[in-house]
């Protein structure tokens, strides 16, 4: 059952709310052909069907877990407020019901305890027209969300610089990328809103907006509040949907209070459902648990559901009764101590790499410091690259840091891989959350030499 339907199918939850959330229809033009065309697994679809107290379910191909080799499993978890490592284990019945199927939305209770968090963290109430999935990580959300929504030549518009890995989902389906530009204060809304009132009238508005709100990937910039309520004032003008993707929520370490996120300002909006939510416990827990989650109006999810019942069934069983027995163990205010203390971590790695930057790339490089997340995102100071205005960003750091930053030792990324037109800057990748304060060094040192190279000016140092 939905999280936002009682049992008699109804909704429930504050009803000055729910007056303003969007009917099932509307999400129907938003569904893509492919969902359209989408069946159902017909075993997985009864497997719910087997919690029904008193039901004797003659129904999957389960293995017997009495065969599997796996007896018992301890680990030790580090306390958030005390530091102390305490063991924790799994009871049997949690071991046995960890090596065995489960429904492709998630297992239930994990789901629920990640609505509480939904609640805890973005005061968005259970019941108030919006249900969680679970993923193999956000990225296996996100990839599946794009094909619930978009058909080929469809227009995505997308936040540029982009997260690169996203943009060979929409690539795939052959969704047409339009990028949105921003500056230090987050997604250019202005030009946004030019855009879109501009649209030629011969031509379909785009679907959805993608977003990285919070230590964008690889900005590293936050949208304020102003450019947040702007994009959500647009979405309802222009009638898309807003595919926000954010796993550096946890990860804000910024000096001004934390705006808050699409999904929780879009409560107190006049419709209520154009935000589809991904959050991610990667950067905070473990990468390789492959903890994500989407929040998102019932549509969406039940699309991004049949996908995986479609394709790999269910996001693994282990991984998610390991994170709920960590999760239960700590309860809510202790993940926010453990989170708090991750981003006062990366706070201060960013403090020292750009410490760094100023000894070694004053002068050659120019950026804005990140308030979230694990990135600078910083521009060289190339021959043609220092011209102002409208052609500010011409020049290109791919030859510098593709070919000569690596022959000198170092490896970053150039920008142009974060664009989906793949046009040419001078802007530069850099991640700041793996290496010790010598290495930055040498690796800022080392980039310093490759600059000074390419500028044709002699090594000070
Ligand atoms: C913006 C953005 N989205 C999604 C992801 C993927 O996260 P996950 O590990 O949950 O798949 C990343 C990882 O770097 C990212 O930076």
């Amino acid at each position: 059952m939905s999280n936002d339907l009682d049992t008699n199918g109804n909704l429930h939850g504050d009803s000055s709310l729910l007056s303003r959330v969007l009917p099932k229809s509307f999400y129907e033009p938003f569904i893509s052909d492919l969902t359209k065309r989408r069946i159902e697994d017909p075993i997985r679809a009864l497997l719910p069907l087997e919690d029904r107290p008193g039901v004797i379910s003659l129904l999957a191909g389960k293995p017997n877990a009495d065969t599997f080799p796996i007896t018992s499993l301890q680990f030790t978890l580090r306390d958030p407020l005390t530091n102390e490592e305490v063991p924790v284990s799994l009871s049997e019945d949690e071991l046995a019901r960890s090596l065995q199927y489960s429904g492709s939305k998630g297992v239930p209770d994990l789901l629920d305890w990640l609505i509480g968090l939904q609640e805890f963290s973005h005061g968005r109430k259970r019941g108030e027209g919006w249900d969680l999935a679970f993923g193999t990580g956000s990225s296996d959300l996100i990839y599946k969300a794009v094909n619930a929504i978009l058909n080929s030549g469809d227009v995505a518009l997308i936040e540029a610089p982009v997260y690169a890995g996203v943009i060979p989902m929409f690539h795939a389906i052959g969704a047409e990328m339009l990028e949105v530009g921003g500056d230090q204060y987050g997604i250019d809304a202005k030009g946004l809103r030019e855009t879109l009132e501009n649209w030629p009238t011969d031509k379909p508005k785009p679907k959805v907006l993608y977003t990285v709100p919070y230590g964008c990937n690889p900005t590293g910039v936050t949208s304020t509040l102003e450019r947040r309520l702007e994009v959500l004032e647009l979405a309802r003008k222009h009638n898309f949907l807003i595919l926000e993707d954010d796993p550096y929520y946890y990860l804000y370490f910024g000096d001004a209070p934390r705006p808050p996120s699409y999904f929780e300002l879009e409560r107190d909006q006049p419709e209520v459902g154009r935000v589809i939510r991904f959050d991610s416990l990667s950067k905070v827990l473990s990468s390789g648990m492959r903890i994500g989650f989407i929040s998102a109006p019932q549509p969406i999810i039940d699309a991004v559901v049949l996908h995986t019942m479609n394709s790999n069934l269910q996001p693994p069983t282990f991984t998610q009764v390991l994170s709920l027995r960590m999760l239960k163990f700590w309860g809510y205010d202790k993940l926010r101590a453990h989170v708090d203390r991750v981003a006062e971590f990366y706070r201060t790695k960013r403090d020292v790499f750009e410490g760094l930057m100023h000894k070694y790339l004053a002068g050659l490089a120019e950026w804005n410091t990140p308030e979230a997340g694990m990135f600078f995102w910083f521009k060289l100071k190339l021959p043609g690259s220092e011209s102002s205005g409208a052609a500010a960003d011409e020049g290109d750091s791919e030859a510098v840091i593709r070919t000569e930053a690596l022959e000198h030792g170092v490896l970053a990324l150039p920008g142009t891989v974060f664009h989906p037109s793949g046009r040419k800057t001078t802007y530069v990748r850099a991640s700041f959350s793996l290496l010790p304060e010598d290495q930055v060094e040498e690796a800022l040192r080392r980039l310093r030499e490759v600059i000074l190279r390419t500028r044709g000016e002699a090594a000070a140092q």
